[in-house]
This record gives structure tokens, C-alpha cells and sequence, in this order.
């Protein structure tokens, strides 16, 4: 037990993580510039937990916040979430991206190895196996990508593979989500995009609670059971667990390792959108579209790794997954405002 500094605690996955850790005895302290978030999530973390974070709004490209934090407190390891994430737009920014995701990383393991805080748990994504690996993905698969996005997770995963080179001393978890979903069972915390959802389940979410009118599925003519894209979707309660037993392994392991977080299991476009009615007894229209570009036919996990090194496995299924997605979003139509 320790403190753990959060990186972008205040958004999606960092939330329901934050609530986690305290829950299970740790101490938090959160940087987060709220670009993608709202500080009225890290309240609700509260109410959920009846425990305080330490938060500090803002950069993780400002060196002397992230000084000050380490001077302040006496963090044990830092799990490292803040990023931009959308597909699409860093296609149109690159920059931004290479920027916050890239230059922010290496602000923070600077900052971490002059406090000599050698403990990291990163954010990485199954988006570094690219286009060309067969399902399931297995961590020792060459990686790639096919925009900026993916690029700066591949990036990142090989400067902390460089840094353990360097220095032995690093002990490194890179967690390869694959597709978060879900909610706190409160429904006090979600996922809260936005403008336009980019992912699946939001944008359900927001044709189940009338926000728009219809689901465009991104094709029904892959090579797939039924056509629509196959995605191993897993609940954010059991990501965040996942990075509990993540810092855990640190305690007695030295290294740079990655480990994919996800069920092994693939579900379909309309698989989701069957089940989400069913569960929630509300009727989902969509309306088949193009394919969206640098989409693949299906992605999901081999999770035999985290079973055996890390003691993990997703506990909950897709039903869990729509209720609970759909109680968070219908408790709060309009995210956190
Ligand atoms: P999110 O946008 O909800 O959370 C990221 C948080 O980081 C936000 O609160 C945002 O305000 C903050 N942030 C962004 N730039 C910052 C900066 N420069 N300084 C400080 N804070 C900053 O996203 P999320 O879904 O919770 O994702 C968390 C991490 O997991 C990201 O690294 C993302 O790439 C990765 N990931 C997400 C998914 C997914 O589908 N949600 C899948 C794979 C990987
Ligand atoms: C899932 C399936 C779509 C929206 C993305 C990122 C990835 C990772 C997770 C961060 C696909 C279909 C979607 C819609 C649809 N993020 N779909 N209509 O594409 O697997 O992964 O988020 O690391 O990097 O690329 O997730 O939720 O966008 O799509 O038919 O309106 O749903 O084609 O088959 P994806 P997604």
C-alpha cells in the first residue's frame, strides 16, 4: 500500500480506477488538465468511496506540477492514463498528439526518475498489434499502426522497453486494454464523450437515451459471423481491477512487460446491440453504412498471460456490461453537466 499518482484520473478509465485503488487501501493524488473531463467526476468519486483524492489541475507537459506533486507527496508508483485517444483526430493533428501523448511521457518519467519513483503502470492499447496480426492477439506479436494514434502507443511501449534497457531498476506494466465499456454499478461514473461518440457503446447509449436517432453500423460484410465488426469488449470495473494487480507484480518485478486486458471473447456489432435491448428493454435502430476506414474485421484477446502472471481475469460479461452502461448513461443524459 502506498500513493499512487493517477494520470488523467478524472477521465473514463481513471475514475473508476481511482475508485478501485481507494477502495482497496491505496492513496491517490490525480493530475489531470480536464481537456477531455469534468472535475465534477472525481466528486462523485468521493461520494462513491467517502475518501478524497489529491488533484491537481493540470499538464503533464509541465514540469514543475509535476515536481511539485512529487515534492508534496510520497508516491509509490504512478499509473499513467492521460492522453488524447481519438482515432480520427489525430489523423487531422498529429502534432497534438505526438505532443501530449510523446513529449508529455517522457515530461513524466523524467519527473519520476529524478524522484526516483521507478513503478509504472501504462495505458497502452490493442491497437499496437495493427492490421496485419491474426486474433487472438498475443503479446509477443510484431506491433504496428496505421495512424498517429497507434503510433504514439507503440512509441511509448518501446521508450519504457529502452528506459528498463537503460536501467534495470524500472518495473513496468504496459496494459494492452482492448474495448472498455461499461460503468460503476452506482451509475455515478462513465464514459463521457465529447461531441460525437467515435466508440460503439456511447453512441448506443445515446440512440437508447434519444440523443440521436440511429446506430450507423460500419459495415455487414466482413468476414465475420454475421458480417459487423467483432471486438473484445470489457467491463472499465474489471480494466481498472486490472491495473490493481498490474502495481501489485511491480512489488517483486523488474522489467518492461506487456500484458493484454481483456475477456478472449469476441462480440459482434450486432451481438452488442441485441444484447444491450435485451437487458435493457429498449429497442436500438441502426441503419448499415460504409465501412469505417482503418477498421478490421475482428480483435480479441489472448489473455492467458495476465491469468498466469498477473493473477487477473474478467469476471463480468456483456450483459453486465450494457446495464451497466445504459444505468450511467440514463441516470446522467447529459454526462457530468
Ligand atoms: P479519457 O479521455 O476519459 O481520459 C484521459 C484523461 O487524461 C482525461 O481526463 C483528460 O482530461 C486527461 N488529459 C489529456 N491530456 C492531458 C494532459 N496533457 N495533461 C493532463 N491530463 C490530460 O480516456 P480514457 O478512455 O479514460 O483512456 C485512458 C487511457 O487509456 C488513454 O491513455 C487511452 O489512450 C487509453 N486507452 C483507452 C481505450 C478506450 O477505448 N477508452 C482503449 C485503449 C487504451
Ligand atoms: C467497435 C466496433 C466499429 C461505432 C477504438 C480505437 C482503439 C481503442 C478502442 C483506444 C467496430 C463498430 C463503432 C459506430 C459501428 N481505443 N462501430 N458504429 O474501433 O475497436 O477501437 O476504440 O486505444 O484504438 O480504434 O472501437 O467502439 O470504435 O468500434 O458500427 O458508431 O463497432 O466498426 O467494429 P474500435 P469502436
Amino acid at each position: 500500500m502506498g500513493k499512487i499518482l493517477i494520470t488523467g484520473g478524472a477521465g473514463y478509465i481513471g475514475t473508476h480506477t481511482c475508485v478501485e485503488l481507494l477502495n482497496s487501501g491505496y492513496e491517490v493524488a490525480v493530475i489531470d488538465n480536464l481537456s477531455n473531463s469534468d472535475r465534477k467526476s472525481l466528486e462523485r468519486v468521493k461520494q462513491i468511496t467517502s475518501k478524497e483524492v489529491s488533484f491537481y489541475e493540470g499538464d503533464i507537459l509541465d514540469s514543475d506540477i509535476l515536481g511539485r506533486i512529487f515534492e508534496e507527496n510520497k508516491i509509490d508508483a504512478v499509473i499513467h492514463f492521460a492522453a488524447l485517444k481519438a482515432v480520427g483526430e489525430s489523423v487531422e493533428k498529429p502534432l497534438d498528439y505526438y505532443k501530449v501523448n510523446i513529449a508529455g511521457t517522457l515530461e513524466l518519467l523524467n519527473a519520476m526518475k529524478k524522484y526516483n519513483v521507478k513503478k509504472m503502470v501504462f495505458s497502452s492499447s490493442a491497437t499496437v498489434y495493427g492490421v496485419n496480426n491474426p486474433a487472438p492477439y498475443k503479446e509477443d506479436m510484431p506491433l504496428s499502426a496505421t495512424n498517429p494514434y497507434g503510433t504514439t502507443k507503440v512509441f511509448i511501449e518501446r521508450i519504457l522497453d529502452d528506459l528498463y534497457t537503460s536501467d534495470n531498476d524500472w518495473a513496468i506494466a504496459k496494459l494492452r486494454y482492448f474495448n472498455p465499456i461499461g460503468a460503476h454499478e452506482s451509475g455515478l461514473i462513465g464514459e463521457n464523450p465529447n461531441g460525437i461518440p467515435n466508440n460503439l457503446m456511447p453512441f448506443i447509449t445515446q440512440v437508447a437515451v434519444g440523443k440521436r436517432e440511429y446506430l450507423g453500423v460500419f459495415g455487414d460484410d466482413y468476414e465475420t459471423r454475421d458480417g459487423t465488426g467483432v471486438r473484445d469488449y470489457i467491463h472499465v470495473v474489471d480494466l481498472s481491477l486490472g491495473h490493481i494487480k498490474a502495481l501489485e507484480s511491480l512489488e517483486n518485478k523488474k522489467g518492461s512487460e506487456a500484458y493484454n486486458l481483456g475477456t478472449g471473447k469476441g462480440y459482434s456489432v450486432f451481438d452488442i446491440v441485441k444484447a444491450f435491448e435485451k437487458v435493457n428493454h429498449v429497442e436500438i435502430k441502426y441503419e448499415i453504412m460504409p465501412r469505417r476506414a482503418g477498421d478490421i474485421a475482428e480483435s480479441y484477446a489472448d489473455v492467458k498471460k495476465a491469468e498466469r502472471e498477473l493473477k487477473w481475469k474478467a469476471d463480468k460479461d456483456i450483459e453486465d456490461m450494457c446495464r451497466d452502461s445504459w444505468n450511467w448513461q440514463k441516470n446522467n443524459p447529459n454526462g457530468y453537466k
